[in-house]
């Protein structure tokens, strides 16, 4: 693997959740794979998983990895070609970029989507112009429509799940369901997790996977294709096994909220409606506007693992890429 921007860098899923599993097995098997190699993390965006899970992974593969929290303390880039930087932007991508790709090994970027421009924010122009001109293996930290490190560690999630002893007759010979439904927020969110979330199931290809939304929530179908779309919340619940609660904001008329209704909301009345489902949420999370109480602080919620999971998830992206270099 050379980029790890989407799920289509990746030759082979499987392999790849696989590799995860077996460095949290085994966590320093491959302690000195990454010896004398630096990551740079580059963060115009706040973080917090994504950037420790991160640290973690490359450490215990040996290398040494450098926080650069470029959207507070850095200049401030610009990303446009042929840009008259007379504005606020002080340092060209096409300047920073190849320096960076002097310092580090492998350069990591988080990126958010600006939600005022589609074709801006779906052009993914600022990943795009890392890769191109910084000279090294690029990995998304989340890009303005894509968080692969999160979607590869929901799918390690359900997997280690359905893998353990006791529940391993339980999914034997059929397909789980697997549920991704929206939730309320405050404010307008990214589309990037949902849009994630749904290329790497289908790209999975072994789930009953149903999305629901109000109306006019609709995800782009660019990777959403080969799920089932539910408008009726607890018609989309009945017999899930995995229920993946996010926020998105609208796609086609970009960056907005329509509806707030907390019915939205998944509570335990709702999850009776499946069949036992584990809940799953990439964090953070408004407790009581997009999740309640009750299923955070419950049973069935895999929301610790799965972020506890992101340290493997990353270890085996970063592998894979040191593998190939
Ligand atoms: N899920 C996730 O990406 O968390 P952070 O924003 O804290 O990194």
């Amino acid at each position: 693997m050379m980029h790890f921007t989407s799920v289509q860098d990746v030759p082979d899923l499987q392999q790849l959740v696989d590799a995860a599993l077996a460095y949290k097995a085994d966590p320093y098997k491959d302690e000195n794979l990454g010896k004398r190699k630096r990551i740079g993390m580059l963060f115009l965006n706040p973080s917090m998983r994504t950037r420790l899970s991160t640290q973690v992974a490359a450490q215990q593969l040996g290398m040494e990895a450098v926080v650069f929290n470029v959207g507070s303390e850095g200049w401030a880039l610009e990303f446009e070609e042929e840009a008259i930087m007379s504005g606020t932007t002080v340092e060209h991508v096409k300047d920073a970029a190849p320096i960076m790709g002097k310092y580090f090994d492998i350069l990591c970027i988080r990126t958010f989507p600006s939600l005022k421009n589609k074709e801006d924010d779906y052009s993914e122009l600022y990943i795009r112009q890392f890769m191109k001109y910084a000279g090294i293996p690029i990995v998304s930290l989340e890009s303005a429509t894509l968080h692969p490190l999160q979607s590869l560690t929901d799918i390690i999630t359900m997997q280690e799940y359905m893998r353990q002893p006791s529940k391993a007759a339980a999914f034997s010979g059929r397909k789980p369901k697997v549920v991704l439904t929206w939730a309320p927020h405050v404010k307008p969110l990214p589309q990037c997790v949902a849009n994630s979330f749904a290329q790497w199931v289908n790209a999975w290809g072994e789930a009953d996977f149903v999305i629901t939304h109000p109306e006019d929530y609709e995800l782009s179908e660019a990777f959403t294709k080969g799920a089932r779309i539910e408008y009726n919340q607890e018609e989309a619940l009945k017999d899930a096994d995995f229920v993946y609660v996010k926020n998105w904001s609208t796609f086609t008329d970009y960056g907005k909220i329509y509806n707030n209704d907390p019915e939205w909301m998944l509570t335990n009345e709702k999850l009776a409606l499946t069949n036992e489902a584990r809940v799953m949420h990439c964090l953070p999370v408004r407790r009581n506007v997009e999740l309640s109480d009750e299923i955070l602080d419950g049973p069935n919620s895999l929301v610790t693992t799965q972020a506890g999971n992101r340290v493997w998830a990353a270890q085996a992206v970063l592998a894979s890429i040191l593998r190939a270099k």
